[in-house]
């Protein structure tokens, strides 16, 4: 089965082929990233985020049709992302699945977003065998998973506030760095100095596997402030309070991941989501997999953050298993748990 996927539930226009045949896997990918353009805004517009979906995506899918050989009439059915997202980014990817699907006669599905970035590591050559925990941690969500199979999955815990990911764009708008600030705070805390500041590690100190990284972003502007006040702010020191703040983040992540192994008693942890990409909280994970014969598993670099490919995997997976949207209702769901 080919199978189409397309991602429009944010700031990336991704499109793939997926092939189910053994084998084959995946084999086009393509991307649009708007970074570029909500950069100067210092974060997403939902309204040009829509507009500008609307006038990749087309483009983009008949690139991965050329890329991988096939014509339209090649492909078995279409994948596209129902939500969680903006919803009219949402609507752009559905309603465009939709309509191909339909002039295709072919059949069309609706999927969840997380569980795209849950089944990503799926793509890769050494892909986890089943059960493993996941650790998800976008700019929308963190959040532990148990996963048993496909569409098996136990919620273990999650942030009671803001996302990991969120945390690091709010820091780094703090910091005056530019958006997406992740991999910013990242880059300029290689420079900092581990020993010169201390942040808290949020709901570590009681039993439970959910998190809070809004009180940090109270506490990096705390700092920022008192550096300022003493006229310490200087290039050295914005980079101590990016290592403190990446430090704090990681090592809170890092605990419930190994509270998460102990509890489940699993060996295979699964990274996921854009701060998977966080090299510090790999180099962390490895680590603490090793002490414990464990394993970790990540997606290849730009499959930690949105794509198409990880669409179109888990389209294929449940198209296969028979699952398809009802004959001309088409799906956006903003919110979906
Ligand atoms: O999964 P993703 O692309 O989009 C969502 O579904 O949210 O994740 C984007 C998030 C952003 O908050 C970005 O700042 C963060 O992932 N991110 C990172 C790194 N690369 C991306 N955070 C920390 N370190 C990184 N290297
Ligand atoms: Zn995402």
């Amino acid at each position: 089965m080919r199978v189409l996927g397309i991602e429009t539930s944010c700031d990336e226009t991704g499109v793939a082929i997926f092939d189910t045949g053994t084998g084959r896997g995946l084999v086009a990918d393509a991307l649009y990233s708007q970074i570029a353009m909500h950069a100067e805004y210092g974060g997403v517009v939902p309204e040009l985020a829509s507009r500008d979906h609307t006038r990749r995506l087309l483009p983009l899918i008949q690139q991965v049709l050329d890329d991988a050989g096939l014509s339209r009439g090649e492909l078995d059915a279409i994948a596209y992302t129902a939500g969680p997202g903006l919803v009219g980014a949402l609507m752009v990817g559905a309603s465009t699945a939709h309509g191909m699907a339909r002039a295709l006669d072919i059949p069309v599905l609706g999927v969840h977003h997380m569980e795209g970035h849950l089944l990503a590591p799926m793509l890769e050559d050494a892909p986890p065998g089943f059960p493993f925990v996941a650790l998800l941690v976008s700019g929308g969500h963190t959040q532990l998973v148990e996963v048993r199979g496909l569409g098996r999955y136990r919620l273990l815990g999650e942030s009671v506030d803001d996302a990991a990911g969120e945390a690091f764009d709010k820091a780094a708008k703090m910091l005056g760095l530019a958006y997406p600030g992740g991999p910013q705070v990242a880059r300029l805390a290689e420079q900092g100095d581990p020993g010169r500041l201390r942040f808290p590690r949020p709901m570590t100190d009681r039993p439970g596997l959910d998190f809070s990284f809004s009180g940090l972003k109270t506490h990096t502007l705390t700092a920022i402030r008192q550096l300022e006040r003493a006229d310490e702010l200087d290039d050295q020191a914005r980079a101590d309070v990016a290592r403190a703040f990446e430090e704090a983040v990681v090592d809170t992540l890092v605990i419930k991941c190994r509270r998460a192994l102990d509890q489940t008693g699993l060996k295979r942890l699964v990274v996921a989501g854009g701060v998977s990409a966080n090299v510090r909280l790999r180099e962390r994970l490895e680590r603490e997999c090793t002490k414990r014969d464990a394993r970790a598993y990540y997606p290849r670099g730009r499959f930690c953050t949105d794509n198409g490919a990880m669409i179109a995997y888990v389209g294929a997976q449940r198209l296969l298993a028979g699952e398809r949207d009802e004959t001309g209702i088409m799906k956006a769901v903003p919110r979906w748990p």
